[in-house]
């Protein structure tokens, strides 16, 4: 009954220019991410209404957490590619990737490489939330020595990350991409991380912008931030290499 008086807002294309969403849990029960197929087709319809045209899908690896085999998961891939075909949404799906938490559980990982990657060359790599994982710049450096691009995930939601120090800075010098996340400009990971972002963004040190959907609630968040005129500006202004992939 109230919902004919409440006012609803249709989604906005703002991340039409990005084209390609490259960082999302969307391959069914395989993470904290979407639980069923119909979840993740409503979710690919809402980044279809926001402006996405492709995307390309990153569960997370993380041992023992997240026990994930690459074979396992492209064959789940497909089967989603499949229904997600099948019920007509218009988004495609272009690839799959792996979001690599690098932690002490990494390091068998570089001695047999098997890593999805994203647009041929990259892999996305995250760190721990709460703490530094020492070592972590020289596993960096072995893959970067393998021939890999490394990604690294929503640098602006590390707390002891700072933008003014010297860490950042050295994971730049190190030829490390950083990826933020669409949502941390709209504050959903709080203030800090926004403006962290923000900051990043404007010094022109976040090559990739990922939307880390993982199910309908970020969903909505992203439809709800199709609408913020000062984050549809910040991305105009800047270049971002999403589209090559
Ligand atoms: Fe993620």
């Amino acid at each position: 009954m109230f919902s004919l008086f409440k006012k609803k807002y249709e989604p906005r294309p703002i991340f039409a220019a990005l084209g390609t969403d490259m960082h999302c849990h969307l391959v069914p029960k395989v993470d904290d991410g979407s639980k069923c197929d119909e979840e993740s087709i409503e979710c690919l319809q809402t980044l279809s209404a926001v402006g996405y045209k492709r995307v390309i899908i990153t569960p997370h690896f993380q041992h023992p957490r997240f026990p994930n085999q690459e074979d396992d998961i492209t064959r789940r891939y497909e089967d989603l590619k499949k229904h997600v075909n099948e019920a007509g949404v218009d988004i495609e799906l272009v690839g799959i990737g792996g979001e690599y938490r690098i932690d002490s559980g990494f390091a068998p990982r570089l001695e047999n490489p098997r890593f999805l990657q994203i647009g041929g060359k990259y892999v996305l790599v995250e760190f721990s939330l709460h703490q530094q994982m020492m070592g972590c710049d020289e596993m960096i450096f072995d893959m970067q020595m393998k021939g890999y691009e490394v990604i690294l995930a929503h640098p602006e939601r590390y707390p002891y990350l700072n933008v003014n120090g010297l860490r950042m800075e050295q994971l730049k010098n190190q030829g490390v991409f950083f990826q933020t996340n669409v949502l941390s400009l709209g504050g959903f990971y709080g203030e800090e991380a926004k403006h962290r972002a923000v900051e990043m963004i404007e010094r022109g040190w976040v090559e990739f912008m990922g939307t880390d959907t993982h199910n309908t609630m970020y969903a909505q968040a992203l439809s709800d931030l199709s609408r913020n005129k000062k984050v549809e500006k910040l991305l105009e202004k800047h270049q971002f290499l999403n589209n090559t992939l």
